[in-house]
């Protein structure tokens, strides 16, 4: 079996963290989300791995993630170019898949439970595919299962504004090759894109069997900043205490907290976990950093009080102001001003951005 994560797409709901980089590379707890994906399909046994890219970060992510040999894993990049549907998406993989059975993952989503159960369900039976669904709080953003009154699958719509049911698509999927008979016979929705949910539809209009595997536990998709912080308190939770990193004679330093190496916490600063800072990165004297942050590698942080926030990395922060519940992105500087703000300022900052506040 192999595995086709899905990585295109523009990113629009996370501007402006993706004017210049994929979505799928923002780290979460200190790990790329991408790297979450591959090492589920990893866990299931599938090493054979395809990442769609669209236009924007292509190059980023096979910089990164490279030929997938430091992961464990054979990686083959296929491009879609402009994204046109995550249906679209899956047909670019239609070489690369072969005549094989395949998992797509969506390289925004974040699982706690894996793919184990989701693939050993689909080889136990004869299913056209086997989608993973959990009942959702807000139905309209997501794919939705419809049943019949007996519990059987009647249709998949995508993101309705009347959701039948609660049951979402929660990206991941397992596939026979008549998916791409599917996706051919499709034509796009009335946003212009090719449906999964559409194609999924069709191949159970068409007599195929699809199989709802209902999944119970924590999952994220990462879509917006704030399911992104939600993914970091989540993750955070779940990480052991290491201090591989240098702590000052004075640092306070208490709950579970991951301090990498080449990473220093300086004599004066406060730490209080779960927090995980990154390798390089500089905790100087005055600063606290509260619950539920990641610092990301290479970053100086002076004078500073962050809380519940992703900061990703290779960034000056010194500001007497709070800052709380917010996504700084990659190469920032932010310093105080004269001018008073009010506290517990939220930021959602883009790459190369310099804040004065
Ligand atoms: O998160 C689960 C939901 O994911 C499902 O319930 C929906 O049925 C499904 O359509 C999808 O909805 P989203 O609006 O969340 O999809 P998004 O546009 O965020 O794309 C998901 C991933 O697929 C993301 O990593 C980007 C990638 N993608 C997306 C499109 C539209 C592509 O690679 N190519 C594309 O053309």
């Amino acid at each position: 079996m192999k595995g086709v994560i899905l990585s295109g797409g523009r990113g629009t709901r996370l501007r402006p963290i993706t004017h210049t980089g994929p979505k799928q590379l923002i780290p979460v707890a200190n790990k790329p989300v991408l790297e979450y994906a591959i090492e589920d399909l990893k866990d299931a046994g599938i090493t054979d791995i395809g990442i769609v890219l669209g236009n924007v970060g292509r190059e980023e992510i096979q910089k990164h993630i490279a030929d997938g040999s430091k992961l464990g894993v054979s990686i083959t990049y296929i491009v879609q170019g402009n994204p046109l549907g995550l249906a679209h998406a899956v047909g670019c993989a239609r070489d690369f898949v072969g005549d094989d059975d395949f998992v797509v993952y969506l390289g925004d989503n974040i699982t706690k439970f894996g793919i184990n159960a989701l693939v050993e369900r689909f080889q136990r039976g004869s299913y056209a595919a086997t989608v993973a669904v959990q009942e959702v709080d807000n139905p309209s953003r997501f794919g939705i299962v419809e049943l019949d009154k007996n519990g059987e699958v009647v249709s998949f719509v995508e993101k309705p504004e009347n959701p039948p049911t609660n049951l979402a698509l929660i990206g991941t999927f397992v596939f026979s090759p008549d998916i791409f008979g599917a996706i051919k016979a499709i034509s796009p929705s009335d946003r212009g894109e090719l449906e999964i949910t559409d194609a999924i539809h069709w191949l159970l209009q068409t007599g195929h069997s699809i199989d709802p595997h209902i999944v119970e536990g924590w999952w994220k998709d990462t879509g917006k900043p704030e399911d992104i912080l939600e993914a970091n308190r989540f993750l955070l939770d779940q990480i052991e205490s290491c201090l591989d990193g240098s702590i000052g004679k004075h640092a306070t330093v208490s709950g579970i907290v991951e301090v990498k190496k080449g990473a220093t916490i300086e004599s004066g600063a406060v730490v209080r976990g779960p927090v995980s800072i990154d390798q390089g990165s500089l905790i100087k004297d005055g600063t606290y950093i509260g619950p539920y942050t990641s610092i990301g590698p290479d970053t100086m942080v002076k004078n500073s009080h962050i809380e519940n926030s992703v900061v990703i990395g290779e960034s000056e922060i010194e500001t007497n102001e709070n800052i709380v519940d917010s996504i700084i992105g990659r190469r920032t500087v932010i310093e105080s001003r004269e001018e008073k703000l009010p506290d517990g300022n939220r930021l959602v900052v883009g790459k190369g951005s310099q804040l004065g506040i």
